[in-house]
């Protein structure tokens, strides 16, 4: 399904639907309701009215895709690793992480009405999409397995205070990553800031 075209009400509303079903209110929730805030932000690229709008809603899917895929890195995967194979379940969702990172600074260097945008966005949410699922259907249930129920909710506000930090806009000739790695150069400052957000609120709980 092109980018064009919005993900229905349903399929947004099955994610939140699933966080509010959870006997508590952790980590776990707290991702679901994420993954639904996420096809929201694609859904507002595809109902952008103007070329200012689009990348307006590019904006707002970069900062929560980058916010969300860091708070998971360092909250939720590292769970899945105490898990039976869970290490391969991690990698792989680390993998895919990586994949779309990519994909995104690839999106943030072109013009909104460049004839690629369209094929690499829709590529982009089809990915995302598949990559949510794997971890709701594959990497939850291993997670529930190796993880006290207390622990995935002492966690819930420590994903949450990644979520909490405000936007900057990504500038595209913004300052490179300690690495060299250009293309990720503006999307590396809300990871670091999102990562900062976490540690403060892991060193204030204890
Ligand atoms: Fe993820
Ligand atoms: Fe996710």
């Amino acid at each position: 399904m092109s980018i064009n075209e919005p993900l229905s009400i349903e399929a947004i509303k099955e994610d939140e639907t699933k966080a509010h079903q959870r006997e508590r209110d952790d980590v776990l929730s707290r991702v679901l309701e994420d993954h639904a805030e996420i096809k929201r932000r694609f859904n507002a690229i595809s109902t952008a009215g103007s070329p200012a709008d689009k990348r307006e809603a590019l904006h707002a899917l970069i900062h929560k895709l980058v916010v969300h895929e860091t708070a998971e890195q360092e909250v939720l995967h590292p769970l899945v690793r105490s898990a039976d194979q869970g290490d391969d379940i991690a990698e792989r969702r680390l993998k895919e992480e990586r994949a779309a990172e990519e994909l995104l600074a690839r999106l943030e260097k072109l013009d909104v009405d460049d004839a690629n945008f369209n094929q690499l966005m829709t590529e982009l949410r089809d990915d995302v999409i598949e990559h949510a699922e794997a971890e709701e259907d594959n990497e939850f249930p291993k997670i529930e397995q190796a993880v006290s129920a207390d622990t995935l909710a002492s966690l819930s506000p420590i994903f949450r205070a990644a979520e909490a930090i405000a936007p900057t806009r990504p500038h595209p000739s913004g300052p490179t990553s300690a690495t060299g790695n250009v293309a990720l150069g503006p999307m590396v400052a809300i990871a670091d800031r999102a990562r900062d957000a976490i540690r403060q609120a892991r060193n204030q709980q204890h």
